[in-house]
């Protein structure tokens, strides 16, 4: 008996939209913890993978290791597309129950995987996203989407990478009035002024060592500007909110004028500087601020953290990677984890 005919017919068909990094990542998690993942009792196979330019499928379950190799070796997944538009093909060619989205992040259209997660709603399947793209002007129109059909919609990976947040909000501190967030969203940033701070570097050094290292991407304005850090602002006041802030709501300062002389008057009085993302229920601020050097908030490095302030459970505050493939593949894997033994649970009950 083979590896496939062992498991039963009740597996859990995914399709991964995306196969760069976090794509990649992912089926690399998958591969490592399959062991794992049967020992729970959790059955996941890969039915389709696509990537910009091609597209894979395996009704049977994709060769994870094949389908990586081909990857590095030719720069595709899989099959040529003609159409551009492998999500489609997948969503109408491909029977599965849930779409991982892991595309590339477009903050002012939100696509293409806003089309891709609004279409795999349409169509049935569970959709689990690291994309904080159609979030950022879309969030009310995507949660309901996913109520009205009755699927769940995941996306803990859009936030802090492996830092566990969203689904903290929503699950743990289920209950709870969130009276204010405020956190380190943005790795690149942190580590800019870290390095400012330990060195005593001028902005501009700091980040080219950053771009060296490849923590700061080639056009870092992205992230020193203070845009991924409201994004994810966004999406954390969203989630906690239940309201419909959009990018345009945020405040935003970048860290681009902080100097050398600044940081070191904080210093000398026992603070530093970070950029400090800020939501309420009706004020989103994203900008430098001072912290005491005690404060868990002057985190150092390119971690991310989060203090979520609440009625019921006072002060909650986490931390972790903010960025990685294997990092936000966890968060990945942990939702996909989630859909599934729900999903288990509503056939067991005969839905
Ligand atoms: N990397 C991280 O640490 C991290 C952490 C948290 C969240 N995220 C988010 O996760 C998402 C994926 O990130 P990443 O780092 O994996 O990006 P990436 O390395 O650039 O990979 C993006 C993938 O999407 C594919 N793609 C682009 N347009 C497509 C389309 N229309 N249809 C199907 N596939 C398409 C690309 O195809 P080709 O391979 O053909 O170019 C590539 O495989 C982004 O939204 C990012 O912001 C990333």
């Amino acid at each position: 008996m083979n590896e496939i005919e062992e498991l039963s017919g009740l597996s859990f068909r995914i399709s991964i939209i995306g196969f760069g990094a976090v794509g990649q990542g992912l089926a690399k998690v998958l591969l490592s913890k399959r062991e794992t993942l049967q020992r729970m009792g959790i059955d996941i196979r890969v039915v389709a993978i696509a990537d910009s330019v091609s597209l894979l499928k395996g009704s049977e379950g994709i060769d994870l290791e094949k389908a990586l190799q081909a990857k590095e070796v030719s720069g595709r997944v899989g099959e040529e597309i003609d159409t551009g538009d492998g999500a489609r093909e997948v969503l109408e060619s491909v029977e599965h129950d849930l779409m991982v989205e892991a595309t590339p992040t477009d903050i002012r259209s939100g696509e293409p995987a806003l089309t891709h997660i609004l279409r795999a709603l349409a169509s049935g399947k569970h959709v689990v996203t690291s994309n904080k793209g159609p979030f950022i002007h879309n969030h009310a129109t995507l949660i309901e989407t996913a109520r009205k059909n009755d699927l769940m919609l995941r996306y803990e990976a859009t936030v802090g990478g492996a830092m566990p947040i969203i689904n903290l909000i929503q699950e743990n501190l289920a209950g709870n009035t969130i009276e204010r967030i405020e956190g380190v969203l943005n790795g690149t940033c942190n580590y800019i002024l870290t390095r400012m701070a330990d060195e005593r570097l001028d902005y501009q050094h700091a980040l080219l060592e950053a771009q060296e290292l490849g923590i700061a991407e080639a056009d870092p304005s992205y992230d020193v500007m203070g845009i991924d850090s409201a994004s994810k602002l966004v999406i954390l006041a969203n989630t906690a909110y239940e309201n419909d802030a959009t990018f345009d709501d945020v405040k935003i300062t970048g860290i681009t004028e902080i100097t050398p002389e600044a940081l070191e008057l904080a210093e000398k009085n026992g603070y530093t500087i970070r950029l400090i993302g800020e939501a309420t229920r009706d004020r989103l601020v994203v900008a430098p601020k001072l912290v005491s050097k005690r404060h868990p908030l002057a985190i150092r490095g390119t971690l991310n953290i989060a203090t979520i302030h609440t009625d019921l459970s006072k002060t909650i505050t986490v931390s972790g990677a903010g960025a990685g493939s294997i990092e936000t593949a966890s968060a990945i894997l942990s939702d996909i984890i989630h859909i599934y033994k729900r999903h288990e649970i509503k056939k067991g009950g005969g839905d």
